[in-house]
């Protein structure tokens, strides 16, 4: 049976996923973020939470090191936590990682990149997020193998062995190329790729992604994450990709039976 990967967003109710997961056991490798519980955190700790605008205009999260270790705390501290439970309740052998865990995410941290602030150019030299350079899935297989679903998040490992923040979806793409997964399921807050971002009926059941450059119909950057990531998978060879619906009951076998949105290199 081949690999599902499943990527979670942070603001997915957990427990219908979670449920829908007990039919792939040994076969599904369930990614998650955690964006509520980080803001939440954030908030609670009186860390400010940053926006870096880059000259091409797509935002990400300023992650200097106290943010690091708030965006660790919440994932692994609540946003992971609250999944095992569910699955626990589920009785479906679970266990947590992270990117950390036996090397599995492999990162390299942007030390120095260019951002828009009042209106001029900048170099941020403390942020401490990156790109998934590699994935050791060695982990994953013993896992998937001795039946357990694992339940995956960033951080990664940087190159000098420390934790480097990276986008879940990515992450989610590139462990599914690496398993050479057959399908990768990113479950969010929207029924799936919208033709206009602020219309919930203007669903697109087929999105095509140009092999380069700009993908379409992102109107955020958490979108415009999952398209990138989408297109990544696809040209790493993992045959079907979807971004679908999260909120509803069964999602992960709604999204394997077509819902939401197909993509497609064009
Ligand atoms: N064209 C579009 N179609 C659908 N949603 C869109 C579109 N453009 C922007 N969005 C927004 O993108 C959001 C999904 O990305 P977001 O990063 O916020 O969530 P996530 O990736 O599911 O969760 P997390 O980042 O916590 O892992 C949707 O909730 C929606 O508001
Ligand atoms: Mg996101």
């Amino acid at each position: 049976m081949g690999v599902t990967v499943v990527k979670c967003g942070g603001a997915v109710p957990a427990e219908a996923v979670c449920a829908d997961l007990a039919d792939h056991v040994g076969e599904v490798v369930l990614v998650h973020g955690g964006a509520p519980e980080i803001a939440r955190l954030s908030g609670e700790l009186g860390v400010a939470s940053r926006t870096l605008v880059s000259p091409s205009g797509v935002t990400s999260r300023h992650t200097d090191p106290a943010m690091l270790d708030v965006v660790t705390l919440a994932l692994t501290g609540r946003a992971k936590p609250r999944l095992l439970r569910s699955l626990a309740g589920h009785g479906i052998p679970a266990v947590g990682l992270t990117g950390l865990d036996d090397g599995l995410l492999q990162a390299r941290r942007k030390a120095a990149q260019r951002a828009v602030r009042d209106g001029r150019t900048v170099v941020v030299r403390d942020d401490h997020s990156g790109r998934v350079t590699e994935v050791r899935p060695r982990v994953l297989r013993v896992l998937l193998d001795a039946g357990f679903v694992p339940v995956v998040s960033p951080p990664a490992t940087g190159e000098d062995g420390a934790p480097v923040n990276v986008d879940a979806d990515r992450a989610a793409a590139a462990i599914a190329a690496a398993l050479g997964a057959e399908r990768l399921v990113l479950l969010t807050s929207a029924p799936g790729v919208l033709r206009d971002a602020s219309d919930a009926g203007s669903l697109l059941g087929r999105c095509a992604l140009p092999h380069e450059g700009p993908v379409p119909h992102a109107a955020s950057g958490g979108m415009h994450r999952k398209l990138i990531a989408a297109r990544e998978a696809l040209l790493a060879g993992v045959p079907r990709v979807s971004v679908s619906d999260g909120r509803i009951p069964h999602p992960v076998t709604a999204a394997l039976g077509g819902a939401g949105t197909t993509l497609e290199i064009s």
